[in-house]
């Protein structure tokens, strides 16, 4: 059996001695800028850009997410935030991306393990996780099955490698397991067997999150989790992702939701134009200058949401990098 597949070897979120009221003194102290050291930050991220044709869509100097906390990522539509999520976390490749030999300057570091040249699954094992939205072809698969998807420790359940299966027996019995323990804790468990393209709106969201602890992440990245719920299910969808963070479990959301942002967040980025305009506390750093400049400044054309940057392209990418791993792994 090889390494990756000890659980224990994974950054467990339990791990965290988690004090909010200590964590939120300690970030009150900070000085109020981009870039601002954190105590202890679980993410570091330096010189990050991407590209598209001429129009830069993420410049990002420097940033620390704090571990334990939870960090909103707010900024105008087109600000860069969707592509810095895909960035991190290996579904995009920066402009600058370090290569095998020389290359450019980008750098981030998760957990102590550099990810500056690694994919999405490798970025999934060492802890870090983001949702992606419940796309035709998985809507057409059971909310078990979209569930087996975020297990990533087990590539043989993986519905892209479907061919090496019989290898994965035992661990298909864990993950089921471990599947519907989650679907009863976001009430989903009656579910199980629906088609998950069927479920409403808000259920979609729950589905979207529980499918991404299938792999026990030290952070979640949640891009928009509140966008088109029923506002009955906006409370259950804080209470959970509150609940995460008093387990321990570090969150980077991106909310368009300003009344959510100050709820729930112990920490607010600011981005627009790509860069890291603002960061503070979040009864404070909304009101700045510079932040209310960015809004008003913005063009207010159509968010591209995640379902346009996470189409077709990035699942087969996700599957080519699965693939790869179960080979490594029967070598
Ligand atoms: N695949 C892509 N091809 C070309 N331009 C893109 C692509 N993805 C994003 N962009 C552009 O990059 C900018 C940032 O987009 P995005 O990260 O989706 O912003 P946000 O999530 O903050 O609304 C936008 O101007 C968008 O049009
Ligand atoms: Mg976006």
């Amino acid at each position: 059996m090889s390494e990756s597949m000890t659980a224990a070897r994974r950054p467990g979120a339990q791990d965290y001695p988690y004090d909010r009221e200590a964590l939120r003194t300690e970030l009150r102290g900070l000085e109020q800028v981009p870039g601002v050291s954190k105590p202890d930050p679980i993410l570091t991220v330096d010189r990050i850009e991407r590209r598209f044709g001429g129009m830069t869509a993420v410049n990002v100097e420097h940033l620390e997410v704090q571990r334990g906390a939870i960090t909103a990522l707010i900024g105008p539509n087109g600000a860069g935030k969707t592509t810095f999520f895909n960035l991190i976390t290996g579904f995009d490749q920066p402009s600058n991306a370090k290569k095998l030999i020389g290359g450019g300057d980008a750098s981030w570091s998760f957990n102590g393990k550099r990810l500056t040249r690694t994919g999405a699954s490798q970025a999934a094992r060492a802890g870090m996780v983001r949702t992606f939205q419940l796309t035709k072809a998985l809507g057409r698969m059971t909310v078990l099955e979209n569930m087996l998807i975020g297990a990533s420790d087990q590539p043989g359940e993986n519905l892209f490698v479907a061919p090496f299966k019989p290898l994965w027996a035992k661990r298909e019995r864990e993950n089921i397991a471990k599947a519907e323990e989650l679907l009863v804790r976001f009430k989903l468990d009656a579910k199980r067997d629906d088609m998950a393209g069927d479920l409403s709106g808000g259920q979609k969201k729950l589905l979207e999150m529980a499918r991404a602890l299938m792999s026990d992440p030290a952070m979640i990245m949640l891009d928009e989790p509140m966008a088109g719920v029923n506002p009955a299910l906006t409370q259950s969808l804080l209470d959970h992702i509150q609940a995460l963070r008093d387990e321990g479990t570090t969150v980077l959301f991106v909310e368009h939701d300003m009344h959510m942002v100050r709820h729930i967040s112990d920490w607010v980025v600011v981005m627009a134009q790509g860069e890291i305009i603002a960061e503070g506390l979040p009864e404070t750093v909304m009101t700045s200058e510079a932040v209310v400049d960015a809004y008003l400044g913005a063009h207010h054309d159509k968010d591209l949401g995640d379902d346009d940057a996470l189409t077709t392209g990035v699942m087969r990418a996700i599957a080519t990098g699965v693939a790869e791993e179960v080979e490594e792994e029967n070598r």
